[in-house]
């Protein structure tokens, strides 16, 4: 009987191996894990990951031919092939940091096997690791064999989470890599006889170490320039009118390109795409091909430069501060049908709301509240370790607030992020969502998920990704020149109180009188007497304003009215800070020097 162990119980290790077991029955398969709660969670009925259709595959092997175990050694060596499926985090110190891998667990456990190994084994790379690892894998073993046969082979792997047990049933395709030595090629052919058992044989491709190792990176790269590709030409669609599911869906018919990831998007996440891509510019500058790098890193850079835009879209809007406002975040998993938050791009849009004194309200159907507040705090790549070498106790984000129900999340909230695509979040109930509302209310769909005209119907607006602006955000620009040194976009030191894109020098202090020609539309407003005094009156309104009233005051304001109405229907006071009232006319349009104005609010008066 083949024997085969996995060291690295996670996403990958974990639905690689049960599918193997369920489709090889005459193969024994234990995975392995030096890390006892996972390993605990893999034998329990609440499996440490959540993918569909995972669980009925485990149920069925579990305690047959698939076990799972932290006695690493005694498995090893028992084992045929090994595959490694350990953690490769991004390097943050010392040579390549914030872009090479840091192989110290591979290392770890390619030294592990040389020391426990008695008879000759495949060694299977499975874990994504930068082209010419095998080979430092393959000295590691060989220098310390002590007689004993080891053949490394790369058999990348393509699974996407959500569908990863789908992926498995039905590859596009299993690509195995090994040396063009008669060895190398009985290796080969040993695992291809594994797959065999149900991948037909003309989508298992073989190639050499390097090209196996390289068309992961490659692959990864690709999707994630697709991503990028479409996420740039929204920005373009906002500023001109067009529609990017339109412009997508007319791109995706030429045969040649194809329809698929083509969804513009709050920004790509996931443990792969820009750890891979990171790899793949390392490998470029050492090759020395630095356009080649810079080439990659563009990827990367419009990645961050979206989820910037959407954070700058929100507070824009939103009178250019959100401090203070409850914002409700629905969804912080990277995608839909994952429990999975590495790299999510809600982390980043959550730093860069926190940033500008949001509170949030998070829900997320699948991510606990400590894995949340865990990403909140922790440190870029820091989530690539094992878990027991990451910070035990996070400190708590004080103004994030997890919850386990849209409604809840969004009650009284001011607006509403949609960051991850769950199918729940089409159907809820937005009337009672916006009668729960603070008003004006607003959504900013992250994932062009929900029917924004049924939404604005209902009186909510609504931002969707690429699409005509609302009449409300169209003169408020939210691009903004991201971070010049890629990485993490700068979201959360973004300077508050001035709009995106403007630069940073101060103002002077607008003076609106009576006379001016800019008050010429100006409409007086008149606190009721008996309430609570407002000293600190200001009053501001502009030719080009179309009715809107500008009031601020310190403290809280009631029953405000109108002396003179203006001809727009309705109004809706709104609470900003705490300190300030903004009050509005619905259908109410804020041009350029509104904006600038309500930003520096504070300093406007009235001179009689
Ligand atoms: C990816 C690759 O698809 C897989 O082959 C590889 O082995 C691992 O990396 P995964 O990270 O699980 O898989 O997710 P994927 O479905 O590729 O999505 C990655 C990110 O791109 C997600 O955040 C997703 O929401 C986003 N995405 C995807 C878009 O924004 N738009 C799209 O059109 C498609
Ligand atoms: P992936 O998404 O690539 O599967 P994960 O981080 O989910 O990555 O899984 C990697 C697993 O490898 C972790 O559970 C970690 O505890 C485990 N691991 C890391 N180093 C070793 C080692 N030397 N021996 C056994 N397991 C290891």
């Amino acid at each position: 009987m083949v024997k085969i162990c996995c060291i690295g119980a996670g996403y990958v290790g974990g639905p690689t191996m049960a599918v193997i077991a369920l489709k090889c029955p005459s193969v024994e398969v234990a995975v392995v894990d030096i890390s006892i709660p996972r390993i605990n969670a893999w034998n329990s009925d609440q499996l440490p990951i959540y993918e569909p259709g995972l669980d009925d595959v485990v149920k069925q092997c579990r305690g047959k031919n698939l076990f799972f175990s932290t006695d690493v050694e005694k498995h090893v060596s028992e084992a045929d092939i090994v595959f490694v499926s350990v953690n490769t985090p991004t390097k943050t110190r010392g040579l390549g940091a914030g872009k090479a891998a840091d192989l110290t667990y591979w290392e770890s456990a390619a030294r592990m096997i040389a020391d426990v190994s008695k008879s000759d084994k495949i060694v299977v790379e499975k874990s994504t690791v930068p082209v010419k690892t095998a080979e430092a894998i393959e000295k590691i073993l060989t220098h310390n064999s002590k007689g004993i046969n080891f053949q490394i082979l790369s058999n990348p792997e393509f699974l996407a989470e959500g569908t990863a047990i789908q992926d498995l049933f039905k590859p596009d395709r299993v690509l195995i890599g090994g040396r063009e030595t008669p060895e190398g090629l009985k290796a080969v052919k040993a695992l291809k006889d594994v797959y065999a058992h149900w991948v037909p044989d003309e989508r298992i491709l073989t190639t050499n170490l390097w090209s196996a190792e390289l068309s992961k990176l490659a692959a990864n790269a690709f999707l994630a320039q697709r991503i990028s590709s479409v996420n740039a030409m929204s920005a373009l669609c906002e500023a001109t009118g067009a529609d990017v599911t339109q412009v997508s869906f007319a791109v995706g018919t030429d045969s040649r390109i194809g329809p698929k990831f083509l969804n513009a998007s709050v920004g790509f996440g996931g443990s792969c795409f820009q750890k891979d891509i990171l790899n793949l510019v390392y490998i470029c500058e050492c090759n020395g091909l630095p356009e080649v790098a810079e080439y990659w890193k563009q990827v990367i850079k419009i990645n961050d430069y979206q989820k910037t835009r959407f954070v700058n879209r929100v507070v824009a809007s939103m009178f250019n501060t959100v401090a203070n406002k409850k914002v409700a975040i629905l969804g912080f998993a990277f995608k839909k049908d994952t429990g999975d938050t590495r790299e999510t791009p809600a982390i980043d849009v959550c730093k860069g709301l926190l940033g500008d004194k949001a509170r949030l309200s998070i829900y997320d159907p699948q991510v606990t509240e400590d894995q949340i507040q865990r990403d909140l705090t922790m440190n870029k790549f820091d989530w690539d370790h094992p878990l027991h070498l990451q910070p035990m106790s996070p400190t708590t984000v004080k103004q994030v607030n997890v919850v386990w129900d849209a409604y809840e999340a969004t009650k009284d909230a001011h607006a509403v992020c949609i960051l991850t695509e769950w199918d729940e979040f089409k159907t809820l109930d937005f009337q009672k969502i916006y009668d729960n509302m603070q008003k004006p209310a607003f959504v900013f769909d992250g994932r062009n998920i929900i029917n924004a005209d049924k939404l604005r119907e209902i009186g909510f607006i609504v931002y969707s990704i690429g699409k005509p602006l609302d009449a409300w955000l169209k003169d408020m620009p939210a691009g903004q020149k991201s971070n010049s040194t890629g990485g993490t976009p700068n979201t959360s030191r973004r300077p508050r109180g001035r709009p995106p894109g403007s630069k940073n020098k101060s103002k002077p202090p607008i003076i609106v009188t009576r006379d001016s020609p800019n008050a010429l539309r100006a409409h007086v407003l008149e606190v009721s007497p008996g309430n609570d005094i407002v000293d600190n009156l200001a009053v501001y309104a502009c030719r080009r304003s179309r009715g809107v009233c500008v009031l601020s005051g310190t403290g809280t304001i009631k029953n405000v009215t109108l002396r003179q109405p203006v001809a727009a229907p309705g109004g809706s006071v709104v609470t900003l800070h705490g300190q300030f009232k903004i009050l509005f006319l619905s259908g109410t349009v804020l041009p350029p020097p509104v904006r600038r104005h309500v930003a520096i609010l504070r300093k406007v008066r009235i001179q009689e």
